[in-house]
């Protein structure tokens, strides 16, 4: 397949991740998640006490510990120094403070640089909340995924249930609406569909249909 771009945005736990995944492999492009970059910059913060309200220490956090990817058979690993860090950037300590990292324009500015970077050849597909209006808006193609907000807290619901971790559906769905108002009211390139992106609603989609329907779309823009 030509090596096109593919940006796939929308709100925390739409799914983007699951679906990039799966049609990164079948085009047998990049995948590349750039939520894990300001993941892990959040949970440097934490692991050495650097205020998160401090834009250059977070700044200089992300120089001094670049991440990087390792695809396996089975998973990509997120590592920094040679450190897998792929769960622990999950956990809700860094869920619930990586909106106020993403936030800051220097942070941003930095890691929209290395994810450019990334897509600078083509043959990628990248999800974020800024890939369509900011990091690539010369993708040839760009995807929003949106669920309603107890679609998306039932889904995280039941995948928390799967491994074994005991979770509150309302405050999962409070934390997942309190993440989006701030991703998508930030003053830098906040949460939003680019005009050129087509919207795709997965309340009450498979994945299998997602997935179908972002081929579909990808088939019509090559
Ligand atoms: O995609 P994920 O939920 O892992 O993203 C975690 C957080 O990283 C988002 O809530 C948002 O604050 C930030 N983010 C961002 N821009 C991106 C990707 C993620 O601001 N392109």
């Amino acid at each position: 397949m030509h090596k096109i771009n593919i940006a796939i945005d929308g709100p925390a736990s739409s799914g983007k991740s699951t679906v990039a995944k799966i049609i990164a492999k079948d085009c047998g492009f990049i995948y590349t998640d750039t939520g894990a970059m300001y993941r892990s910059a959040t949970y440097l913060a934490l692991k050495h006490q650097v205020p998160l309200t401090d834009e250059a220490a977070l700044v200089e956090l992300i120089e001094n510990y670049p991440i990087t990817f390792k695809q396996t058979d089975h998973r990509q690993l997120i590592l920094v120094e040679e450190q897998d860090i792929t769960d622990a950037i999950r956990q809700p300590e860094v869920t619930n403070n990586v909106s106020e990292v993403s936030a800051f324009p220097k942070v941003r500015a930095h890691l929209v640089k290395a994810q450019q970077k990334i897509a600078a050849s083509g043959g990628v597909v990248m999800d974020g909340r800024d890939i369509g209006t900011t990091v690539l808006p010369d993708a040839e193609v760009k995807i929003f995924l949106v669920a309603s907000a107890s679609e998306r807290a039932k889904r995280r619901y039941k995948e928390n249930q799967a491994k074994g971790i005991k979770s509150d559906f309302d405050t999962l769905k409070g934390e997942i609406e309190q993440r989006d108002y701030t991703d998508s009211h930030r003053a830098t390139s906040p949460l939003k569909q680019a005009e050129d992106a087509v919207l795709v609603d997965t309340t009450g989609m498979t994945i299998a249909e997602v997935v179908a329907k972002i081929k579909e779309v990808t088939k019509e823009k090559v």
